[in-house]
């Protein structure tokens, strides 16, 4: 199962071991990350589930669809590694992913 790591707005680091298929929202409540409060359940709703992606990640987690995308422009502080962890399902290929929580208040 592929480990992924979760930072907070705070530095603190968190491991998960997570189920592939699971979305990243549901691995960083899993193991108790907080500023994921995926307000709206993960229905892409809210943006509070909003998280950065390093560059260097880009191409295995990819891009926003267009729902999502629209979605992103209600986070604070969007960025080009931005994405909502609710609507990223993890694959094996994730192995070693660092998601960077954003603040989201
Ligand atoms: Fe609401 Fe992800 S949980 S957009």
């Amino acid at each position: 199962m592929p480990k992924i790591t979760f930072i907070d707005v705070d530095g603190t680091s968190y491991e998960a071991t997570v189920d592939a298929g699971l979305s990243l929202m549901e691995a960083a409540i899993n193991v108790g990350v907080p500023g994921v409060l995926a307000i709206c359940g993960g229905s892409c709703a809210c943006s509070t589930c909003h998280a950065y992606i390093d560059d260097a990640w880009a191409t295995v987690v990819g891009g926003p669809n267009d729902i999502e995308d629209a979605t992103l422009d209600l986070a604070n502080d969007r960025r080009s590694g931005s994405r909502l962890t609710c609507q990223v399902a993890v694959t094996a290929a994730m192995d070693g992913l660092v998601v960077h929580v954003a603040k989201n208040d």
